[in-house]
Formats: C-alpha cells, sequence, structure tokens
C-alpha cells in the first residue's frame, strides 16, 4: 500500500479561515491620560508625557503622563489620607459593596476593556476577551465576598490591615495584574497606588475611569504611569507599608534590595521556565493542543508559560510530528481578527530579546523548526519556533525567553524528569500530561514549582493561589492566602 502522505496544512495561506475582525467603534481612546491621584486625573508634575503604541503596527495610540517623584510622593500622601480618615474606618460589607460595584463594571463594560487591551499590548482579542477581562471581574467579585468575612477567613486572629500598599505590574496581562493587586487590597482594607508598566497603561487607566465611576471614596486606589524609575519610587516611598511587585527577576531582586531593612512587607511575582511534561500514557493529541495552549497562544507572554517540554522517548515522534502539524495552523498576525493565535510581541525591546534567544539556540546547535507563515509588514511578530535536541545546559532551556519559543528535551523515567524538570533557577509553575493519577500526585510532592496542571494548562480561578520558588518569588496571589498578603494576623 502507498504511503499516505502527511498534508501540512497552513491556515495563514489562502484558503485559511476569512478575517473575523473585532469593531473597534465602540471605544474611545483620548489623545491624552493623565494619572488618577486623589480622585482626579491630574498632570504630571513636570509636564512630561510618553506615547503609548499599538505593537500590531506601531502607531501611536496615546501620550501617557511621565510621572515623577514628586507625582509619587503626591498619590501615596493621598492613599494615606483616605486609608486613615475613610477606608480604615468602613465596615467590611461597606467596603465589599464598592468592591462588588467595580466587578459588574468590568463586566458591563468588558468588549471595551478588551479591545483596548488587545490594541495597547498586542494579545489577541480571543484572549483578552476569554480570558482577561472575565477573569478581571472574577478577582473583584470574588474578594468583594471575603471583605465582611475577614474574621471566618482567619479563625482565631485579629486580622487588621497594612496601610498604604504599592502595587507595581508587568505589560503581559495589565489588566488582570491590576485586579490580581487591587482587589484583595481593597477587600482587607488598604489604600492602593499602583504604576502599570509603560508600554501598556491604557486600561489601568481605564480603570482609574471606571473606579471614579463606581464612586469609590477619593484616594482609595490611585494610579500612577512612567517607566521603572516612577516604580522605584513607589517601592522608596518611605509611607509605603507593602510592596507587590509582578515582573522580571532581575527588577525583584533590586526591589528586594531597596526595602531590605524597612519594615515594608513585600510579595514578588517573577519570571519562570515552567516544564511541561508528557508521559507515554498521556492522551497525546490532548497534550499538544496543552504544549500549543503553553506556549504559544499569548504569545508566550506569560511567566507560568510552558517553555520547556520535556517528552517520555517512546512517544517522541508522534508528539513532535503532531506538534509540528499544529504549529501550521497555527494563525500569526491582526490581534484584533477573532481566528488569530499568535498575536503581536508587545514591544520591539521584547521582540529583540525573543530573536536574540533564537540566535542563540541555532548557536548552540539545537534543530530549529518554524512554520512558513506571512507575516505582517508592519509591527513586531515572532512565527512559533520549537527548538529539539536542547541540552539541559543551554541557554534557552535555563534561561527566561517571554516569547512563543518552545525547548525540548526527552526521558525515559519518572525520576530522570523530576530532576530535569527541576533543574531551573525558576519554580513557578508545570504541567503534567499522563493517564494515571497516582503518577500525577507522586510528580507534584516532588517537582518545585508554585502551581502544577495535570491534563491542563493555563488555568486560572481566583479561589486558587498563584506563586513560586526559588527565583520566581514569594508570596502567593489569589485564594485566601492571597488576601493574607495585605493582612496583619495576630
Ligand atoms: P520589568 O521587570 O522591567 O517591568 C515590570 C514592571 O516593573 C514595569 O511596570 C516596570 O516599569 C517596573 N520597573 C522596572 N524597573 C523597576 C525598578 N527598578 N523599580 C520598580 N519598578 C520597576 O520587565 P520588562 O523589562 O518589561 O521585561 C523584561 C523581562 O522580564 C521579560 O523579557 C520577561 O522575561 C520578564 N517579565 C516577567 C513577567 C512576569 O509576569 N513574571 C512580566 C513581564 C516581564
Ligand atoms: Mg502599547
Amino acid at each position: 500500500m502507498a504511503k499516505k502522505k502527511q498534508v501540512e496544512v497552513d491556515l495563514n495561506s489562502d484558503w485559511g479561515y476569512s478575517p473575523a475582525p473585532e469593531s473597534k467603534g465602540h471605544i474611545k481612546i483620548k489623545p491624552q491620560y493623565d494619572q488618577f491621584i486623589g480622585g482626579k486625573f491630574v498632570k504630571p508634575s513636570n509636564g512630561k508625557y510618553f506615547d503609548t503604541i499599538n505593537p500590531a503596527n506601531n502607531e501611536k495610540l496615546s501620550s501617557i503622563a511621565l510621572g515623577s517623584a514628586k507625582d509619587v510622593d503626591k498619590a501615596v500622601r493621598a492613599a494615606r489620607k483616605a486609608y486613615s480618615e475613610v477606608w480604615s474606618k468602613l465596615s467590611g460589607k461597606e467596603r465589599g459593596k464598592y468592591i462588588f460595584r467595580i466587578a459588574r463594571l468590568i463586566q458591563e463594560r468588558a468588549r471595551e476593556f478588551s479591545v483596548i487591551e488587545s490594541l495597547d499590548g498586542g494579545k489577541t482579542i480571543r484572549e483578552s476577551r476569554d480570558v482577561d477581562v472575565p477573569l478581571a471581574a472574577n478577582h473583584f467579585f470574588y474578594y468583594a465576598g471575603w471583605a465582611d468575612k475577614l474574621e471566618y477567613a482567619f479563625p482565631n486572629k485579629k486580622p487588621t490591615s497594612l496601610g498604604v500598599a504599592g502595587q507595581i505590574i508587568p505589560w503581559n496581562f495589565p489588566l488582570l495584574m491590576a485586579a490580581w493587586k487591587i482587589a484583595p487590597a481593597l477587600a482587607a482594607g488598604n489604600t492602593v497606588v499602583l504604576k502599570p508598566a509603560e508600554t501598556t497603561s491604557l486600561t489601568a487607566l481605564k480603570l482609574a475611569e471606571l473606579i471614579k465611576d463606581s464612586g469609590l471614596p477619593d484616594g482609595v486606589v490611585n494610579i500612577v504611569t512612567g517607566f521603572g524609575d516612577t516604580g522605584a519610587a513607589i517601592v522608596n516611598h518611605p509611607d509605603v507599608n507593602k510592596v507587590a511587585f509582578t515582573g522580571s527577576t532581575g527588577v525583584g531582586k533590586i526591589i528586594q534590595r531597596a526595602i531590605a531593612g524597612t519594615n515594608k512587607k513585600c510579595t514578588l511575582e517573577l519570571g519562570g521556565k515552567a516544564a511541561n511534561i508528557i508521559f507515554e500514557d498521556a492522551p497525546i493529541n490532548q497534550a499538544v493542543e496543552g504544549i500549543v495552549n503553553g506556549i504559544y497562544f499569548n504569545q508566550g507572554h506569560v511567566c507560568c508559560a510552558g517553555s520547556r517540554l520535556f517528552v517520555q522517548e517512546s512517544v517522541y515522534e508522534e508528539v513532535i510530528r503532531k506538534l509540528k502539524h499544529r504549529m501550521n495552523t497555527l494563525i500569526v498576525g491582526d490581534p484584533m481578527d477573532k481566528n488569530t493565535d499568535i498575536g503581536a510581541i508587545n514591544s520591539k525591546e521584547q521582540l529583540d530579546t525573543i530573536n536574540k534567544y533564537i540566535k542563540i539556540g541555532q548557536q548552540e546547535g539545537a534543530e530549529f523548526y518554524q512554520p512558513a507563515c506571512k507575516l505582517p509588514k508592519k509591527g513586531n511578530w515572532c512565527p512559533p519556533t520549537l527548538f529539539t535536541n536542547v541540552s539541559q545546559s543551554s541557554r534557552i532551556t535555563q534561561e527566561e525567553i517571554f516569547g512563543p519559543v518552545l525547548a525540548v528535551q526527552t526521558f525515559r523515567t519518572v525520576d530522570e524528569v523530576i530532576a530535569k524538570a527541576n533543574n531551573t533557577p525558576y519554580g513557578l509553575s508545570a504541567g503534567i500530561w499522563t493517564d494515571k493519577g497516582s503518577k500525577i500526585f507522586n510528580m507534584t510532592t516532588k517537582m518545585r514549582a508554585g502551581v502544577v496542571w495535570a491534563n491542563t494548562y493555563n488555568k486560572f480561578d481566583p479561589t486558587s493561589p498563584f506563586g513560586g520558588y526559588k527565583e520566581s518569588g514569594f508570596g502567593r496571589e489569589g485564594g485566601l492566602q492571597g488576601l493574607s498578603a495585605y493582612l496583619n494576623l495576630n
């Protein structure tokens, strides 16, 4: 019998889906955004602004206030005033009402938020619409429910708020990270000064507008905008009681050094290099979809991305063949198209970083694969990328790339894969694909990772804590653990 020819599907070619762009007519982006301090939108003290661009075409979307240490000081003062005069005196039930209101308003404006998130950050509309925005609303709903039940959440303790929380977030889940930070802080009775990442300030500023509409007392939430030095001014402000940071391990270390010797509380959620592990008894098709979801969707801009794949030797060829086949069907391009799988890389700098690592991988002698796909002419793009035949010591298996780049290794035994998977400075998350429950339980106790997904990947829920081991940081967000990070528990 003649061998059936393998047909490579290329949905980027002309027989793919017709374009299905999400409309932008319903949103309004102002030409200029100021900072939200003490319940008002205020101009930056130095009068300076910076551009925020759409990474899918590198066109300017708006101007954002360049916050300075002076603005941060103003915001911290507003937060302190709101804390001591209003927020710390309100009952939990009253605080909860406001937080519920914010949650409902996010739901009402979900479409607007998801379109702006995709325009400003480059992530696919499918992701911002189905993941970021609904989860952000869910976080506010979840923590709103705890606001009047703190004594029940922590029995035999006297939970009290900390004061002013300084919060700094990254660009990969801009609105969702703002929700992760603000919701538990408010439920616990703290006030907030938050800084979004410089490439994705818009949804945080839209959230500020929404918070104003919600009637939240002035100064309870303040949003300052700017770059790393604006973030540093928050960290170093003497009247900040708690620092919560999500971002790179490098900046996490700077923050830890900066607050050493102070009594500021701190949680750090940093980088990752997650192992996604496929055993021979796994449902292979489902696992391949899980790999794709884990590293290629959202451009690999996920701290818990499954960037290291470990495949048991006996199924290696099947997994790689199916994975390449699936990679050929991934649609790279316009984030606003509902069919797009891989949107724009968030910034030119991040694209340079990813391309640097792709070069390193090739120089290190790994086998390299990218499907042939047409990329848009303007904007920042990276096709799904696969490296096989990589070694434990190679830089693409050790260092965080933060892009759609997967490095594959093989293994024979359970002990071998545990040792290999744990051989990383990071420990944020991992994935296991197997038919055997006992194997899952064995693995989860031995993996040094804050989250271990079994037969799924990148699943989030406000009730379950998230956070890392080792250089992935400390402290947990989500669930009761995430609430306790904003409380004194005596
Ligand atoms: P970054 O860590 O520099 O930025 C994250 C946030 O911290 C931004 O709001 C930034 O303005 C602020 N920041 C920067 N320097 C600061 C300082 N000295 N003090 C206080 N705040 C400061 O991350 P960046 O440069 O955007 O990305 C670099 C790498 O970091 C990526 O390639 C990726 O590997 C990793 N990363 C990890 C994230 C995660 O979720 N764990 C998120 C974003 C980036
Ligand atoms: Mg932008």
